[in-house]
């Protein structure tokens, strides 16, 4: 099976850009499972930062899956980090790479920027694929010439726990590209499932509507925050309630995702702003991160 044109096609080597919360996992799950992996980003404290993390997540890692033998632990620390490189040249990464993984921030005319620099030198057998959460996979491709070599690879936080993968195809994405990608996901251990280019996939676009239809309710004093969480947990067995979740992901985050849907599609009721949700997030109660939002924690939580 080896020498089948489909496995030697298969991906192996993956620059992952941007080594942020996203990027970092992407990248440590990568090189775990036997990936050539570069990081690029743009300073060397980013870089650093990265590093860093990575490295601390893979000790994590080590410790549950090698409890008894501490000395294969440290080896499997080692040869996964042994296959990982960082880079601030975006050019020279993308020069001998399968695939890149786009993961900067939640900007198409950063995105753009990005993928038009690197059309032209990646190699022509090499795959595009974005993190977007938000963002049109079509939108972002537009920009370059390869769009049967492009889609979305939509992985959730935190990587190396989070078992699901979204695969999006756009129109032009070629079922090779598509067969390829998938593939490289479920080599990764995840567990894939296909979506096509709609605004936040399968999950988000299920999941934001549910969050800013529970800020509604409580808007309109149809319940408590507490009631509200505790009947979707009880009733209908989700683990967090829809504020807890609100206040987990983060308000400016789910409030960012809304206003870039409403701009969008300003018909879509379920993407219309929801006036509290905008207060809270003026007022900086984003949730876990600042302390405070639908409930209060204590300082230091995250
Ligand atoms: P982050 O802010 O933690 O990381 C972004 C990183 O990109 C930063 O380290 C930044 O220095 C770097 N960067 C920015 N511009 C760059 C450039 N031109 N070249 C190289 N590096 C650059 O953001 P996060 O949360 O990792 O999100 C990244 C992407 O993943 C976004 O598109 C987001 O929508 C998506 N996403 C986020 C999820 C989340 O739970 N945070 C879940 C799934 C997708």
């Amino acid at each position: 099976l080896s020498t089948s044109p489909a496995m030697a096609a298969a991906i192996k080597k993956v620059t992952v850009i941007g080594g942020g919360l996203m990027g970092s996992g992407i990248a440590q799950v990568a090189a775990q499972t036997g990936h050539h992996v570069t990081i690029v980003e743009i300073n060397e404290e980013a870089i650093k930062k990265a590093k860093n993390g990575i490295e601390s997540s893979l000790q994590r890692v080590a410790k549950k899956l090698y409890k008894d033998k501490p000395g294969e632990g440290e080896t499997f620390v080692k040869e996964t980090l042994s296959r990982l490189s960082t880079s601030l040249d975006l050019k020279e990464a993308v020069k001998n790479t399968d695939l890149v993984v786009e993961a900067i921030v939640e900007n198409l005319d950063l995105k753009h920027k990005l993928f038009l620099s690197i059309d032209s030198v990646a190699p022509e057998h090499t795959i595009f694929a974005s993190n977007t959460s938000s963002l049109s996979i079509q939108d972002i491709a537009s920009v370059t010439k390869r769009k049967d070599r492009f889609g979305g690879l939509h992985f959730f936080n935190p990587v190396p726990v989070m078992k699901l993968l979204e695969v999006i195809r756009i129109p032009e994405t070629s079922d090779e590209t598509y067969e390829k990608i998938t593939a490289w996901g479920k080599a990764l251990g995840k567990t894939t499932i296909t979506c096509k280019d709609t605004p936040g996939f399968v999950v988000n676009r299920l999941l934001v509507p549910l969050l800013a239809e529970a800020v509604r309710m409580l808007e309109r004093g149809d319940a408590t925050a507490r009631d509200i969480d505790t009947a979707m947990k009880l009733g209908a067995g989700h683990p967090m309630g829809p504020l807890e979740l609100a206040d987990y992901v983060g308000n400016d985050t789910t409030k960012f995702i809304l206003d870039g849907w409403h701009q969008k599609y300003p018909n879509v009721e379920l993407f219309k702003p929801v006036p509290l949700l905008n207060k809270l997030v003026e007022e900086g109660k984003l949730g876990l991160k600042s302390g405070e939002g639908f409930y209060k924690y204590d300082k230091g939580t995250k």
